[in-house]
């Protein structure tokens, strides 16, 4: 069956306390929206539109960047969920396959989940993604008649019967499309908070004799989030997903609470991350690296056998080939570096391509801006860059050549020469026992004043 997903992100955010729209703030460094589009796109859906109110703009900018295919709707007045979907009647006129209604601000429900919901629309017209509720605070509760679910009643209409209920609505829900464009025209706002509940169409298919189905999954992927703490719950709860799946992978983690994963980092087997890394956003790590203690990663490939940090930083566009060593405080951006390369200590590498085997000693710096544009080093094979060189770009490094520590290399260095860019050490012999006399005296003629 085709699938139109129908996010609703049109709600203010009150509680963020933020200038920014609620479902653009960030879980593991994508948007609460982005993760949201992820796990809805995993059914492959027709259509892909979001209900948008408060920063609708900055939610168009944001989804169109995601997938640029996303249809945005907007619910100028937030006048309820059942009213946020009517939004979308026109721009589904004639469609005929099934709806998937999904927040925003709900990042964590799995694609797995969700798979289960779709399935499930094969023999329900209606289907509800509820879960039981450690605290079901006021999350409206599902009613079921045997094992079919006959009604959702919202927390504030609720009797206390009612609200002892722990099974909860998500408020994920599948529907059949003409079957629910024809419901949300019986749609009315009268309860207890006047607005227009798309929870109220499963009362009106029951009445129509239509089957309304439950699909339970974790309490744990349906967390809303309405506030920083929830943010910050979220966060928590993705962080421990992602480790757990890492270690059963084959990822060796010393003390796994304190590494951070972003909603994309690939790792492989036999990998061993050590205590207290970040991984930013674009990173994928091969087989059998170790990524030493303190080190930051984003939009960086790191090969087999590669060995990282301590306190290193790779930056995009750092491709690292097998067996590459970084050091500590080692900046890598938008580099290639090749088989076996070292850059073990202090060193910052930027616009560069560095051939195998290459050493590259302490302290060095590809000096590849300007003030106004970047410039490219290109270093060769086998070549040894003596600790302190200042590579100033653009500049070209030939195979097997040897720069002298501290030089300062502004022209290319042909393959086997050995490059000094430095002034000459003169020895003035005698002269520093001389200076020290002079000096002490003038510290102690200086107390006595
Ligand atoms: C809703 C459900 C409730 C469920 C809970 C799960 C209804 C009536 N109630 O309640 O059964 O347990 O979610 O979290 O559906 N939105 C719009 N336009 C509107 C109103 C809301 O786009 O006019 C969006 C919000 O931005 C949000 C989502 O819809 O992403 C849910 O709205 P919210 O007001 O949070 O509903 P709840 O009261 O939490
Ligand atoms: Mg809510």
């Amino acid at each position: 069956m085709t699938v139109a997903l129908v996010i609703l992100a049109a709600g203010k955010g009150t509680r963020m306390q933020s200038d920014i729209p609620k479902v653009l703030h960030e879980v593991a460094g994508a948007s609460l929206l982005a993760h949201t589009l992820k796990a809805g796109q995993s059914l492959q859906p027709s259509r892909t539109i979001i209900v948008a109110g408060h920063g609708a703009q900055e939610i168009e900018v944001a989804s169109k960047a995601y997938d640029e295919n996303c249809e945005l709707i907007l619910q100028t007045e937030q006048l309820g969920t059942g009213h946020a979907v009517e939004q979308t009647r026109a721009t589904l006129a004639g469609f005929k396959g099934s709806v998937i209604v999904l927040y925003g601000d709900t990042p964590l429900i799995s694609a797995k989940t969700l798979k289960r919901l779709n399935d499930s629309l094969v023999t329900s017209a209606v289907s509800v993604l509820g879960f039981q509720a450690t605290d079901p605070g006021k999350y409206g509760r599902l009613i079921t008649q045997g094992d079919k679910l006959d009604r959702i009643v919202e927390f504030k209409d609720a009797s206390d019967e009612e609200r002892s209920i722990k099974l909860c609505n998500s408020g994920v829900m599948g529907i059949s499309a003409p079957l629910l464009f024809e419901l949300l025209l019986q749609l009315d706002n009268k309860n207890a908070v006047g607005e227009y509940y798309l929870t109220d169409i499963v009362a009106l298919a029951t009445a129509q004799n239509a089957t309304c189905t439950i699909v339970q999954c974790d309490e744990s992927e349906t967390l809303g989030v309405n506030s920083r703490v929830e943010l910050a719950q979220a966060e928590h709860t993705f962080q421990t997903i992602r480790r757990a799946e890492a270690l059963k992978i084959g990822v060796t983690m010393p003390a796994p609470e304190t590494v951070h994963f972003s909603f994309d980092t690939i790792i492989g087997r036999d990998t061993v991350i050590e205590q207290n890394v970040v991984f930013g956003p674009g990173v994928t790590v091969e087989n059998g690296a170790r990524i030493r203690s303190f080190s930051h990663l984003e939009g960086a490939h790191i090969s087999d056998g590669c060995i990282i940090g301590p306190y290193a930083r790779l930056r995009p566009g750092a491709e690292l080939a097998e067996n590459v060593k970084i050091g500590n405080f080692v900046e890598v951006k938008a580099s290639t570096l090749h088989e076996n390369v070292k850059v073990n200590h202090l060193s910052y590498i930027g616009d560069a391509n560095i051939g195998a085997r290459t050493n590259i000693g302490a302290g060095t710096v590809t000096c590849n801006y300007d003030g106004a544009m970047k410039h490219q080093t290109k270093i060769g094979q086998d070549v040894f860059i003596g600790s302190n060189t200042m590579l100033v770009a653009p500049v070209k490094i030939g195979d097997g050549a040897l720069t002298a520590s501290g030089s300062v290399i502004v022209n290319d260095v042909p393959s086997g020469a050995l490059a000094l860019g430095r002034s000459k050490q003169v020895n003035k012999p005698g002269l520093a026992f001389k200076l020290m006399k002079k000096f002490k005296a003038i510290k102690v003629s200086k107390k006595g004043n």
